[in-house]
C-alpha cells in the first residue's frame, strides 16, 4: 500500500520531493489557496473540530480516514491512482499508442484548457455554497458540506498540480487565475455558467450536489479515459471522493421528501398551503428545484454539435463515459448519432456524425444516469402513499446552449411560444415567492441529534456513527 506522507509540507504521492523545482512551485501557490480558502471557504467555519476523512493512502483500504479535523488545517494533498503497467491511448487516432506520460505538443493547448475548465468548478463550488454552514439543518449536514468543500479544494489541487507539473509557466499563471475568478462575479467569472449561480438554501444544496455534482463525475469518467496518463490517474482517485458528493445530494432530498410525506400523511393534505404553514417544503416546489438544477446542469456538457468535442476525442484527450467497456471500434469514422433538431415548429431527431455528438453522448449517458436517483425518490413517495411523482424533464426545458436553447418548450416536451412560456415558467421553475418561502425555513441546528423541522434525519450516521454523534464541535 503507498501511504502518503503527511509529513510533507504538500501530502502527495507523486514523490514532490524528488522535484525541487515543482515542489517550490507548489509551495509557492499553496498560501494563494489558503488565503482564498479562508476568503472564500466555509463561513465562519476556521475554528470547527469537523468528523472528516482524509485520504491517507490511494487504496481502497486507506483512502477513508475519519477524524476531527480543523478545516483550515486539512491536508489537501495531490493524489493519483496507481499507474496501470502497459497502459494504451485507447480511443481516437492514436489508439493503440502507449498512454502519454508526458503532454503532446500538439495537444498542449487544448490539454491546458481541458483541465483549467474542470479546474475551476472545482473552488467556484465552495465559493457558491460558503454561506450554507450558517444555517445547516443538522450537525450531520453540516458535516457532509464541510466534508464536500475540503475535497473540492482538494480537486483544484488535483488540477493545479498538473497544470504546474506538465504546463510551465502558463501553467502556473493559470493555477494562478484559477484562484482570482470568482463564482457569480461580474467582472471575473468562474467558467461555466452553473458555477456562477447561486445555491442559497439547502434544499438547492442537495440538487446541486445530486445533479452537478454529477456532472462532474461524468467529465471526470472522461477525462479518466484519457491517453494522457497522468490526467487519467487524477481523476480516477477523485471519482473516489466524487461518490460521497451526490450521495449528500441524493439522501437529502430523499429525507426532505420523507419528511412531507410524514406531514402530508398527518395533516391528509396535499395543498401547499398548508404544508407551508406546517414548516415543510410541498412537493411542486421539490419538483421545480428539480428542474431548474437539471437543466442548468444538462448545459454543462456543451454544445450538441461541437468540432472541439471531436478534436478532443480524435486526439485521445477525452474519451466517453466508461469507454474501455464499450464494445465499437473506439474511433467512431463514419459513424452517426441522433440529436434533437427544431423543424417547422416540431422537435425532430437530425442524424450527425457520432464525432461531432460526443458532447450529447455524454449528456445522454449522464440523463440516463441521473434518472435512477429520481426513481429512488419516487419510491420514497410510493412507500408512504404519496400519489405525487417527481420527473427529470424533457432534455429541451429551459436550456441556454446548444440547438436547444433556440426554442422555449415545456418540461413534458411541448414546444411553446414565448407568451406560454412566460405565462408557464412559475409553475416550473422556483419562483421568487418559492425561494423566499424555502430561505424562510433555513435556520441553524447544532444539538446533537437534532434535525430541523423540513427534513427527516438520515437513517444511517457517517463512518457507522450514530445519527446523534457529534459530527462538529464548535470552539
Ligand atoms: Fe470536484
Ligand atoms: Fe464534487
Amino acid at each position: 500500500m503507498s501511504t502518503i506522507n503527511y509529513a510533507e509540507k504538500i501530502p502527495n504521492n507523486v514523490d514532490l520531493s524528488g522535484d525541487k523545482t515543482l515542489q517550490r512551485a507548489l509551495e509557492h501557490w499553496q498560501p494563494g489557496f489558503l488565503n482564498w480558502w479562508q476568503d472564500m471557504g466555509p463561513e465562519g467555519s476556521p475554528n470547527y473540530d469537523v468528523y472528516l476523512r482524509t485520504a491517507v493512502s490511494v487504496d481502497p483500504s486507506g483512502w477513508a480516514h475519519f477524524d476531527y479535523v480543523k478545516m483550515p488545517d486539512y491536508r489537501w494533498g495531490i493524489f493519483l491512482n496507481q499507474a496501470e503497467a502497459g497502459r494504451q491511448v485507447n480511443f481516437g487516432e492514436h489508439k493503440g499508442e502507449a498512454a502519454w506520460q508526458d503532454v503532446p505538443g500538439e495537444h498542449r493547448a487544448n490539454l491546458r484548457r481541458i483541465i483549467v475548465t474542470q479546474g475551476d468548478t472545482e473552488p467556484a463550488s465552495v465559493e457558491q455554497q460558503r454561506h450554507l454552514g450558517l444555517t445547516a439543518p443538522s450537525l450531520y449536514d453540516m458535516r457532509n458540506l464541510f466534508q464536500v468543500n475540503v475535497e473540492e479544494g482538494r480537486h483544484l489541487w488535483a488540477m493545479v498540480y498538473l497544470l504546474h507539473r506538465y504546463f510551465g509557466r502558463d501553467g502556473r499563471e493559470e493555477g494562478d487565475a484559477l484562484l482570482q475568478r470568482r463564482s457569480g462575479d461580474a467582472d471575473n467569472p468562474r467558467i461555466l455558467q452553473a458555477f456562477n449561480e447561486k445555491t442559497p438554501d439547502w434544499l438547492s444544496f442537495f440538487m446541486f450536489t445530486y445533479f452537478t455534482d454529477r456532472d462532474g463525475k461524468f467529465q471526470l469518467c472522461a477525462l479518466a479515459e484519457s491517453g494522457f496518463d497522468p490526467l487519467a490517474r487524477t481523476c480516477r482517485f477523485m471519482l473516489t471522493e466524487e461518490a460521497h458528493h451526490m450521495f449528500v445530494g441524493e439522501s437529502g432530498v430523499s429525507r426532505v421528501i420523507q419528511r412531507t410525506c410524514e406531514v402530508m400523511n398527518q395533516l391528509k393534505t396535499d395543498d401547499p398551503a398548508q404544508l407551508r404553514a406546517a414548516g415543510v417544503i410541498d412537493l411542486p416546489t421539490v419538483q421545480r428545484y428539480l428542474n431548474f438544477h437539471f437543466s442548468v446542469t444538462i448545459d454543462l456538457f456543451g454544445a450538441d454539435e461541437s468540432s472541439n468535442a471531436a478534436i478532443f476525442y480524435n486526439s485521445g484527450l477525452k474519451g466517453r463515459f466508461e469507454e474501455t467497456k464499450r464494445t465499437d471500434d473506439h474511433r467512431l469514422q463514419g459513424d452517426a448519432y441522433r440529436l434533437l433538431a427544431v423543424q417547422d415548429g416540431a422537435l425532430v431527431e437530425r442524424e450527425v456524425p457520432m464525432l461531432n455528438a460526443l458532447n450529447e453522448v455524454l449528456r445522454d449517458d449522464y440523463i440516463t444516469d441521473s434518472r435512477g436517483g429520481v426513481a429512488r425518490w419516487n419510491r420514497v413517495l410510493e412507500k408512504a402513499g404519496v400519489d405525487f411523482r417527481l420527473t427529470t424533464p424533457h432534455k429541451a426545458f429551459n436550456r441556454k446552449i446548444g440547438t436547444l436553447a433556440k426554442v422555449r418548450v415545456s418540461p413534458d416536451g411541448k414546444l411553446l411560444s414565448e407568451q406560454e412560456w412566460n405565462a408557464g415558467m412559475d409553475q416550473w421553475l422556483p419562483s421568487a415567492s418559492d425561494r423566499a418561502y424555502v430561505a424562510s425555513l433555513m435556520g441553524r441546528v447544532v444539538a446533537p441529534g437534532k434535525y430541523a423541522n423540513w427534513i427527516a434525519p438520515p437513517s444511517v450516521g457517517i463512518n457507522r456513527q450514530p445519527v446523534d454523534f457529534e459530527y462538529v464541535r464548535f470552539n
